[in-house]
């Protein structure tokens, strides 16, 4: 009966372990000697040579990012084993180790006794996360939530400050099952927007372990105060570019099994991540600036989704920034789009200094007239309340 796995290349460590064992403990240890961590839990437990390991002692000598990452990952997958990373140990290691399901950090000069106790604690807390192991169920078979891509076809007109809201708003309706996605892969902002300093990011969520199972992908989430979740960009625009379609595809669909509610935040145009997000969506904010070059670019993108039959069923036409000083007029733009408006967003300064200070509008109870528009956005997925089909008569979205 093996119960210990230890990564190491350090003899000399291992050889302590097994005196600490040793008549105390049953079971016994088997070594990997690599300090490269593999990325999943299936690459590691294939090199065990009989039953699964109750403990997994990463290090001495495991890059500490690549032990945190992998623990993420033995946490939703393999809750029944207990990692313990090998290190020096420091506040803010314990802190991430805690955070990745780390069960305990040992010093590698820990005398034996120490190592006895905490090996004999993480076996016990491994008995007792076995017994109330379930396995995941698959995704086809678990009902969908609401898809909501926002997209323009300018940039610069708001996607970004719209989706936050949204998603903070939504968050007030599903606590802790809403989760906003930044497909804005190279430039994107939100995570400066919700003022998140995010620990893992899409590279993460679309790669290895996560896009197999939902539960680790939900682990490489965010969390926001307001109750949501987020999905942030990677810093690296070249890394960011690696990601494709047919990923985020997959990861949406793993959201929509997962959450009520999940709002997509995506660049300008119709690049091939947005036309993913537009295929996973069940519904689509559609916005526009009031100014002429954007409201004929709506046009447009309305024109070519249709032609690609990509046109969803729900559709949510947003005007941002309005004002009376740019010489177009709410009817004006519904001419050219040729679709009614439902909602008009009016230029407010608190918005700007919202977006500055990581916070959205709707956050805090604001009566601001932004605030107030964008409530009514929120307000239309609101599953209590009965959308009029498209066909039926339109009452006019007006600037407040
Ligand atoms: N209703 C509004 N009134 C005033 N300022 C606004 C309004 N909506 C958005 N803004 C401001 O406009 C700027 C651009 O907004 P945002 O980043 O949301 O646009 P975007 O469409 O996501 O841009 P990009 O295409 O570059 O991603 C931000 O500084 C934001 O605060
Ligand atoms: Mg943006």
């Amino acid at each position: 009966m093996s119960r210990f796995l230890l990564v190491t290349s350090d003899t000399n460590f291992e050889q302590r372990i097994q005196s600490a064992i040793a008549g105390r403990i049953p079971g016994s240890v088997q070594t990997v000697y690599n300090t490269q961590l593999p990325e999943t839990p299936g690459e590691l437990l294939q090199r065990v040579v009989t039953e699964l390991p109750q403990v997994l002692l990463l290090g001495p000598g495991v890059h500490p990012n690549d032990a945190l990452r992998l623990a993420s990952v033995f946490d939703v997958q393999h809750p029944e084993i207990s990692v313990i990373l090998v290190a020096e140990a420091n506040p803010d290691l314990a802190l991430a180790a805690m955070r990745a399901g780390i069960r305990d950090l040992l010093e590698p000069q820990a005398d034996t006794d120490l190592m006895r106790v905490m090996l004999e604690r993480a076996c016990h807390a491994a008995e007792s996360r076995r017994r109330g192991f379930v396995p995941e169920e698959p995704i086809s078979s678990r009902p969908s939530g609401r898809v909501i891509a926002v997209t323009s076809p300018k940039g610069g007109v708001g996607k970004t400050t719209i989706a936050a809201n949204l998603a903070i708003g939504l968050g007030r309706m599903a606590p802790m099952s809403t989760v906003i996605v930044d497909l804005d892969v190279q430039f994107g902002d939100v995570a400066s927007v919700l003022n998140l300093v995010p620990e893992h990011t899409l590279s993460d969520a679309v790669t290895g372990a996560a896009a197999q199972d939902t539960m680790v992908l939900k682990a490489f989430l965010s969390v926001h105060s307001a109750s949501i979740y987020a999905l942030c960009t990677p810093l690296s625009p070249a890394e960011a570019d690696r990601i494709t379609a047919d990923q985020i595809s997959h990861m949406l669909e793993q959201l929509a099994s997962e959450f009520a509610f999940v709002v997509i935040d995506t660049a300008p145009g119709l690049g091939e991540h947005t036309l993913a997000a537009l295929e996973a969506a069940t519904d689509v904010v559609f916005l526009s600036g009031m100014d002429v070059p954007g409201v004929r670019g709506l046009r447009k993108e309305l024109d070519v989704l249709s032609e690609l039959q990509m046109l969803p069923g729900c559709r949510h036409v947003v005007v941002n920034m309005a004002d009376r000083v740019s010489g177009l007029s709410v009817q004006d733009v519904e001419a050219t789009i040729r679709t009614p408006v439902d909602v008009v967003v009016p230029r407010s300064k608190a918005v700007p200094y919202s977006t500055n200070k990581g916070e959205p509008l709707l956050q805090e109870k604001s009566r601001d007239k932004a605030a107030k528009a964008l409530n009514g956005l929120v307000a239309r997925f609101d599953p209590s309340r009965t959308l009029e089909p498209r066909t039926a008569v339109h009452r006019r979205a007006v600037l407040q």
